[in-house]
Order: C-alpha cells, then structure tokens, then sequence
C-alpha cells in the first residue's frame, strides 16, 4: 500500500497521518472520523500556484468551496493567499464568519436565490459568477437598487463533454449551468451586462466537469472560449480580462486512476491559452483556475470502526463498518472508487477478497467493493484514502446517524474543526405539533 501526504506507519504498525497515530484518534474523538492532513492541504495550495504561475503572467488560483469548507478550512485558503469559489448562501456565510476576505470570494451558482443575491451584495464579494438569463435580470436590478456596481464573470457553456462520469459533466451543451455559445445565448449575456449600470463585466467562466485526467478537454474549452473573447472584442468593442476555466483537476483514488501533477495540467492548459492570444492577436487575461478535489482530496481519510462480518461461503465476504453512504455517498451516486488499509495493523499479511459494506440500510451501500485486505476482525480501524472532497460537503443524516467529526491533523497535533453531531443534534430542528402530544 503506498502511502501518500505526512502518512507513514510507526513502530506500533499503525497508521499516523500529520504525526498522530489513527489508533489514538479513534480513541479520542470516536469513529467514523474525518481526517484532514493539513500540510498536504498547503502543499496541494502551494503546487497548483506555483505550477500555474512558472507558465503565465497573470493566474489567480481559485479554491472550490463545494469539496470542503469549514470556517477552519477558510481560514487556511485564506492564508495560502488563494480566493474562495462558493455555490450557496451557506457557503457564503461559512467564508464571512471565518473573516475570509470578500473581495476574494467567487459567487456562482445556477439557482442564485433573492436573499442569497441580496446576502452576496451585502457582504460586497467580488465576483458574481451570472449563470442564465433570469439571474442577470435578478441581479441587475438589486445591484442597481442598492447602488452597488458589481463585477461579474458570465458562465459560459463551452460545449465540450469532458471525459468523465455523466454525473460530473457541465461543460456539455445540454447542461443545467452557463450560457451556451450555441445560438448566441452566452454573447447575448455578455451584451446584457455590457449595457448594465450596475454590473461591471470582467471576463468569462466556464467547467467542463469534475475528475478530468484527460487533459484535452481542457485545452479545447480554452480554445472554444478564447474563440469566443475575440468575437467579445470584435464585435462588442470589450475586453476579456478575466478567463476562468473553472475546477476539475482528477486525483489519484485507484490503480485505473492517472497520477497528475499539476504541471500536467497547468503546461498543455496554458500553452493553449498562449497559442489561441496569438491566434487572435488578443491581450493575455488573468488565467483562472478553480480546483476543489485537487487541494482537499488525497489529504482526507475517513477512518471506521468494524463491527460484524458477514461470510457468504464462495458468493462474498461483506465487512461491515460504522459509516457508509451517509458520510460518503460518492461510491452510491456514480460508482467511485477508493483504496483503503486496516489502521491498526499495517504488517504485510495474506490478504483475502471482501467488500467494504456501510451501515445504511440501501443495498447500495456498499463503500468498496472487492478489495483486498488481510484477514479483517471486528475492532479493527479502517482508513479509507482520500476522501478530502465532497465527502464531509456530502454527508447526510440518512438513517438519522449523526455526522462525523473532522480533524485537522499537523505535526503530531490534532484539532477539532467540525465536533461530532449528537443525537440531540439530529432532533434539533423537530417540532411535534401540538394535535400530535396529547
Ligand atoms: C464551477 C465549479 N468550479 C469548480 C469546481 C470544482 O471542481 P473539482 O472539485 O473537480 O476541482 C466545480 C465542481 O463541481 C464547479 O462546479
């Protein structure tokens, strides 16, 4: 099992992650646990800043806030000097209560509501990301009512299908998200917002997808919307100062994955940026990129606890563990795959093929399926890697289990970032009407 990020098995055979030992944090914050290793976090930040800048002039590294967030995790992206894409009114509060500066907050989002729009002008964040035609008549409106003169991106369609699960894929033409270059609609946005008062266009958006090893999609959206900036400036006298071209830089989970630095993306990315300006005599935008799974992936691990273990003589072998879809749906939602290890014996053993089971009661709660591990015993902690992103932004209460805690781990340190939910905590927000007590 290769080991990733400060991970490394001590002299007691155990997993420790950020200098702790797995078997110590089980016993002081309990299972499932959601493990954060903080200086793989930075070193991810710190990667995907420096790749990008050694190849372009001008880059602004926009973290995603869907894969993680929490006011910690903020305040972290704060001080790693990368910017804040949020999705929801929820998101946006998470930043401000952090104190994480606005002007450096991305607001995107198909189904932007009133409040949140009203929430986001309020707080002054520094970009809108306008998303269809609805929400630009929305906005425009109460930013003028509020005389506010607001920047905005408009997300654009690119009209590039990524290599990826269906589920992932944005940039497509029959998406939910953007404004497609088909039929003029995303031009007609951009005229929109040009004859605003109230809204300040800067540049373009678009995301193809998430978990894209297949660099290519990404060079043809650059090229697609670079196409599209010089029709901008032919035909509406404006510039495009701003090209973002959103997230979805894939990671390592499994074999079938590829391993991707982020020079590998950043140099074919940028040298199409470069070979489109020149094609079309345009002046270098500020080159934008918005990774959520790169920075938080591989450096979460979910750790559990087996409980019973169920043999089906030569059908299969389940072990069942004291989490599953709720605090990770991804394997339900679109077949992910992951690796794991047993925490508390990491001595090379014999293994046996089983599958990794969850206690939610849907037959699709299945969290690996045919891994091999040695001989499993109920006790034993096992550490699911990478399981930084849309793991914990995932989770849910389904079977009323409470959600796990998170725990940023650094140099033999281990801090509490979200506590553990109670059950008080589940029937928080439950009323039982009056009819009903007697
Ligand atoms: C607009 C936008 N930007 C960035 C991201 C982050 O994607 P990833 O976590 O795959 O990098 C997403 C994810 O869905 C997105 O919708």
């Amino acid at each position: 099992m290769k080991l990733h990020g400060t991970m490394r098995i001590n002299s007691q055979s155990h997993l420790e992650i950020g200098g702790c030992d797995c078997t110590e944090l089980a016993k002081d914050f309990g299972t499932p646990l959601y493990i954060m290793d903080e200086q793989l976090i930075r070193e991810n930040c710190r990667g995907f800043v420096r790749a990008f800048s050694r190849c372009y002039p001008s880059i602004e590294i926009v973290y995603a806030g869907k894969a993680f967030l929490t006011t910690a995790m903020a305040k972290i992206i704060e001080s790693e000097g990368l910017s804040l894409d949020v999705v929801s009114g929820g998101e946006l509060y998470t930043a401000y209560s952090a104190g994480f500066p606005m002007d450096r907050v991305y607001f995107h989002g198909n189904n932007k509501t009133p409040e949140e729009i009203n929430m986001a002008l309020e707080y002054g964040v520094g970009c809108i990301v306008v998303d269809n035609p609805s929400e630009l008549e929305m906005l425009d409106n109460t930013a003028s009512s509020m005389g506010v003169r607001q920047k905005v991106l408009v997300r654009v369609s690119p009209g590039v299908a990524a290599n990826t699960h269906q589920y992932i894929q944005t940039g497509q033409l029959d998406s939910k998200f953007g404004f497609p270059l088909y039929r003029d609609g995303a031009f007609r946005a951009v005229k929109r917002v040009l004859a605003s008062k109230a809204l300040a266009f800067e540049g373009l958006h678009c995301h193809i997808g998430s978990q894209i090893t297949d660099v290519s999609a990404f060079c043809t959206a650059a090229e697609n919307m670079l196409g599209f900036a010089a029709r901008i400036r032919t035909e509406l006298e404006a510039p495009v100062n701003v090209l973002n071209l959103g997230g979805g830089f894939g990671i390592y989970y499994t074999k079938e994955d590829r391993r991707m630095l982020p020079e590998d993306f950043s140099e074919p990315i940028t040298s199409s940026v470069k070979e489109a300006l020149a094609r079309y005599n345009l002046a270098a935008p500020k080159l934008m990129v918005e990774p959520g799974r790169y920075i938080v992936g591989d450096a979460g691990t979910t750790l559990y606890k087996v409980g019973s273990v169920k043999d089906i003589p030569e059908v299969r072998k389940y072990v069942f563990v004291d989490g599953g879809m709720a605090d990770n749906p991804r394997p339900a939602l679109y077949h992910a795959r992951y690796r794991a290890t047993i925490a508390n014996r990491m001595e090379k053993a014999e293994g046996e093929k089983i599958t990794l089971a969850g206690k939610c009661c849907e037959s699709g709660d299945i969290l690996l399926r045919d891994i091999i591990l040695p001989e499993i015993k109920s006790g034993d902690l096992i550490a699911v890697f990478s399981t930084g992103a849309y793991n914990y932004s995932m989770a849910s209460n389904y079977n009323r289990l409470p959600k796990p805690a998170v725990v940023l781990v650094s140099d033999g340190k281990a801090d509490l970032i979200v506590k553990r939910e109670s059950y008080q905590d589940v029937i928080r927000n439950d009323i039982i009407p009056e009819r009903l007590k007697k």
